[in-house]
């Protein structure tokens, strides 16, 4: 890595204060000349450094720097393979193909904006300026449950929400989750198989947060039931640290997996259970959701009294009219 970087990954440590030049010349091993001058251009490519004459630089609290250098401050050793973009069509389009190249678990794609955002059941995925859209490469071996994922990811967003926005968002099965009673995050997991081992190759958790998304940006018909945790941008986590703290959760939380121990949360934070619900068959009907399985899946009374198990697909906690 080059000084530029360093002097943004020293910074990003440090944010809110100021570090002398000199503290960072040494720190960084270079001259105070090649300090102003790293500054200089990092002030060029948009970063909101502040000089103080003869004080120092310092990063403003509420910087929101998103590249590969500022999420490597935040996320712990070992080193991830990271792919960091202004714009890209899909996030989750660009790490499954990083992951049919061979991408390692835990290679990550991070984008500013999507051009083309998926969402679930072939539908798009609004992806403005303001949100955080990330895909993580999975690789589960032998075993390998995409519902189960699913939930754990939308744990993952959840425990990291909390952590740094000191907020709790609640979870609408399978995996939106909401806040103030709208939709501020969708996930969308994609998976491929090998046919002749029948092992998964590899899933990809796609995660698109509105963070600081100003209302405005989303389309008319979206505005009542999105919304962003910040929408009037008054941030002060920078998403490089929320990137990272949703992919050390969900690595976490990957390795075992297969103990369900983290279904307990995902229950307690259910914005469905004991609600009615409507299921969104054909024909839909409404039902009462009245749990969570091991496996991730719904459980939901019908109106004769029957249970059924939804593994898949699509509830809506609005009556139909
Ligand atoms: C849904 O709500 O239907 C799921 C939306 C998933 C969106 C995320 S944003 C990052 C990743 N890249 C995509 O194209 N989609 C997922």
């Amino acid at each position: 890595m080059g000084t530029k970087h360093n002097l943004l990954a020293l910074l990003e440590q440090n944010r809110g204060s100021t570090v002398s030049g000199q503290e960072i010349a040494r720190q960084l091993g270079i001259s105070r000349a090649a300090v102003g001058k790293a500054a200089a251009a990092l002030r060029a490519q948009g970063v909101p450094l502040q000089a103080v004459p003869g004080g120092g630089y310092s990063l403003a609290p509420q910087a929101d720097v998103l590249t590969a250098e500022t999420l490597r401050t935040y996320l712990p050793a070992p080193q991830y393979p990271l792919q960091v973009e202004e714009e890209t069509a899909s996030t989750n389009l660009a790490a499954k193909q990083w992951a049919i190249q061979g991408a390692p678990h835990g290679s990550m794609v991070v984008a500013q904006r999507q051009s083309g955002g998926r969402g679930r059941l072939g539908r798009s995925f609004a992806s403005p300026g303001g949100g955080l859209y990330l895909s993580i490469v999975l690789r589960p071996g032998q075993s390998g449950n995409p519902v189960l994922v699913t939930a754990a990811a939308a744990v993952a967003v959840s425990r990291a929400v909390q952590q740094l926005c000191g907020i709790q968002l609640q979870i609408k099965w399978v995996n939106d989750l909401f806040y103030n009673g709208k939709k501020v995050c969708g996930i969308l997991c994609e998976a491929a198989t090998n046919m002749e081992t029948g092992s998964m190759e590899y899933i990809v958790a796609g995660i698109g947060i509105n963070y600081r998304t100003p209302q405005s940006a989303f389309a008319p018909e979206l505005q009542p039931v999105a919304t962003s945790l910040y929408p009037g941008g008054q941030a002060t986590v920078p998403r490089a640290q929320l990137a990272a703290a949703v992919h050390t959760q969900l690595l976490a939380l990957f390795e075992t997996l297969d103990s369900r121990d983290f279904l307990p949360e995902y229950r307690a934070h259910s914005l469905v259970l004991g609600k009615q619900v409507t299921v969104l068959a054909q024909p839909p009907y409404t039902a009462t959701a009245i749990g969570i399985n091991d496996d991730a899946h719904l459980l939901v009374q019908t109106a004769s009294g029957q249970t059924e198990t939804l593994c898949a697909g699509e509830i809506s906690i609005k009556p139909q009219v």
